[in-house]
């Protein structure tokens, strides 16, 4: 095996690794758990495969990865995808989609996956999905991963299924949501939908648990209930996270919020956009507690406690050393997500501002990559947080969002409203908005030297208005640009 590395999982799993069966594939690796279960995999020395909808997302992250383009919404892209692979690991979630979309595709998914899975003859499937009474009536996202476990479970492939309720680790959203509001909120109300109880696991448990079912055949087709060993309520949660981080909470029952209203005022008050948030909410109204503990029989391992997990996150978060966030995925067949190679016509709104300072390229390109988050917009912050607090206000996802490393960056990592389009070190830093905008955004950063050994720093807004009212947007913040952009190139070259 590779040298152990301490802040692997599953260095004391009790199975035993079995590379020997062939290339595992692992669907949603850019997602939160698909991209904490590949190294977990590599480390483990499997072969591993991963189905991404876009190369460009994971082209530099992992070495030693097969990586296939493939959509599950699109069925001949599966075969090839799923061709000589033994295991499959079914982590696809098109939450992000929302909430008019996500459940309609999250079941053809399911569904093209499962009847290429029995083309390909692959010999298990591995799901990972949610927790949830199947005799009460559910929030459409649990719903939703009950329905993708029985598609997948009719198909000839064993599959085995786990179902989890929150999941507690750095860059989970339910954790950002639970720490945000105990930081923001001095009077907490509960609403009387949130009264129920649920059984959050770590992430580690998580991982350990995908990763064990992969070395213990008798896991193949059987259906698994996963969870820390503590039943808690949501208030009990957010006492816990209060008293973690010193912080004096009071708490308040109330049966007046509805769960729209309580999703808007926690998106304010947290990272996590609205569509998220209030799919989460949702599922609050439900109970979601194991129905047995049936998996310690194959895989007896100790979980972490509540605490427990709180703690690392917490940790990890100090070390800014988060390896996956819940904004890392997103689905590339939305509108936002066209490239600005894509674009078909010439971009007619531009402006550029350039500065040549005799700093090192290396030097100018680490502080590019540190701009947002906790470091800000330098001296026009204030008005970016403006900017940030009126998309929140509108839905968007807003500069609260952050990023997921103060210092680290990689393509489709977020950075406040805008994500990584494309990385190119110590030359070119291209962010996509993902702001509310009547039309779509790109901000790209470039080094280039210059014949007399110094370096031009240069920042180029390019912009495609949607309609009319896209055009008059362009031109009002037009004189608050030349301001922003070249304030931003002066810090730069300044800390740098
Ligand atoms: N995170 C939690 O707290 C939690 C809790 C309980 C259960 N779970 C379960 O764990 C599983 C994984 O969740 P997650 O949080 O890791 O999800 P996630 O971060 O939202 O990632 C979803 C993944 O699905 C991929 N995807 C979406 N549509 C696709 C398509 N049509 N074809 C191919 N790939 C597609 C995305 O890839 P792109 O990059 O191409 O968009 C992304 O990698 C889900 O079943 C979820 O219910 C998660």
């Amino acid at each position: 095996m590779n040298q152990i590395d301490e802040n692997l999982f599953c260095n004391d799993l009790p199975s035993k690794p079995k590379p020997e069966i062939g290339t595992i594939l692992v669907t949603g690796a850019t997602g939160y758990i698909g991209g904490r279960l590949v190294p977990e995999l590599l480390a483990r020395e499997y072969r591993v495969r991963v189905m991404v909808r876009s190369a460009s997302s994971v082209a530099e992250r992992w070495t030693d990865v097969e990586i296939v383009v493939a959509d599950a919404l699109k069925p001949d892209t599966l075969d090839l995808a799923l061709k000589g692979v033994h295991t499959a690991y079914y982590l696809i979630h098109s939450l992000m989609l929302g909430k008019k979309n996500f459940e309609t595709a999250d079941i053809q998914a399911a569904v093209n996956f499962r009847d290429a899975a029995n083309r390909q003859q692959l010999k298990r499937i591995i799901y990972l999905g949610g927790l949830g009474d199947m005799e009460t009536p559910l929030s459409p996202h649990l719903r939703s991963r009950m329905r993708v476990a029985h598609e997948l479970k009719r198909g000839k492939v064993p599959t085995t299924i786990f179902r989890a309720a929150v999941i507690i680790g750095s860059g989970s959203a339910s954790y950002e949501i639970i720490k945000h509001l105990v930081r923001n909120v001095p009077i907490l109300t509960i609403p009387k939908w949130a009264c129920t109880k649920c059984q959050p696991i770590s992430i580690r448990g998580v991982i350990k648990y995908l990763v064990g079912a992969l070395e213990v055949d008798a896991t193949a087709g059987k259906l698994f209930d996963i969870g820390g060993d503590e039943i808690l309520t949501y208030e009990q949660m957010l006492r816990i996270q209060a008293e973690i981080m010193g912080k004096k909470r009071f708490f308040i029952s109330t049966s007046l919020m509805n769960i729209g209203l309580y999703s808007y005022v926690a998106s304010l008050l947290t990272p996590v956009p609205v569509p998220l948030v209030r799919c989460l909410m949702t599922s609050c109204k439900n109970d979601v507690v194991c129905d047995d503990e049936d998996i310690k029989k194959f895989l007896p391992f100790k979980t972490l406690s509540y605490r427990e997990a709180i703690l690392r996150a917490m940790s990890r978060e100090e070390q800014d050393d988060i390896r996956t966030r819940w904004s890392d995925a997103y689905p590339p067949a939305h509108e936002l997500a066209m490239k600005l190679h894509e674009v078909k016509e010439a971009i007619r709104f531009t402006s550029s501002y350039t500065l040549e300072t005799d700093k090192s390229r290396s030097s100018l390109f680490r502080t590019i990559c540190q701009i947002g988050g906790k470091e800000g917009w330098f001296n026009s912050s204030i008005l970016w947080r403006m900017r940030g607090l009126l998309d929140r206000v509108l839905m968007g996802v807003g500069t609260s969002r952050g990023r997921r490393s103060t210092k680290q960056l990689r393509i489709n990592d977020v950075i406040d409203f805008w994500r990584v389009e494309e990385l190119v070190k110590n030359e070119l830093l291209l962010l996509r908005a993902e702001m509310k905008l009547p039309g779509k955004a790109w901000l790209k950063f470039t080094v280039s030297p210059t014949l007399d050994n110094n370096n031009l720093l240069t920042v180029n807004a390019y912009y495609q208005p949607r309609n009319l009212f896209g055009k008059i947007y362009w031109y009002v913040f037009l004189p608050f640009h030349i301001f922003i952009f070249n304030d931003l190139i002066k810090e730069i070259a300044k800390r740098s």
